[in-house]
């Protein structure tokens, strides 16, 4: 796992301080989107809609997109993203911003 970070963060040019939000929306719409649908009203995954999100705070959902849900196909993306890129996309989720 660490070497996979590592990795990870070697083929990141943007790291925590330096957040791409439009990479990030497009990270939500195409790779979260390909299970939770496209417009993230749920697929294979649950819609992620802000109503159905409201049982979390930032850092729960940050949480869930870090680590994944195991023993589901919801992957941990702690191996390619930073903490702050996880707050930043709970965020976007949370404000309804993405739909
Ligand atoms: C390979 C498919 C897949 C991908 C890619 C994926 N998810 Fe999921 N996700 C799932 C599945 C399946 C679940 C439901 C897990 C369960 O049964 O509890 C889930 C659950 C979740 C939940 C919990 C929803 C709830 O109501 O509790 C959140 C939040 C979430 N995913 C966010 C994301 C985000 C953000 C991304 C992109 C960074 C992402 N997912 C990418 C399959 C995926």
């Amino acid at each position: 796992m660490r070497s996979l970070l590592v990795l990870a963060l070697l083929g990141t040019p943007a790291l925590a301080d330096d957040l791409d939000p439009e990479a990030l929306k497009r990270l939500v719409h195409q790779d979260c989107g390909s299970c939770h649908g496209l417009t993230l009203k749920g697929g294979l995954g649950p819609d992620l809609r802000v109503e159905t999100l409201a049982h979390y705070d930032r850092e729960g959902l940050a949480s869930v997109i870090l680590y994944g849900v195991p023993g589901t196909p919801m992957p941990p993306w702690e191996p390619l993203m930073s903490d702050a890129e996880a707050l930043w996309i709970a965020e976007y989720l949370l404000t309804g911003e993405s739909e």
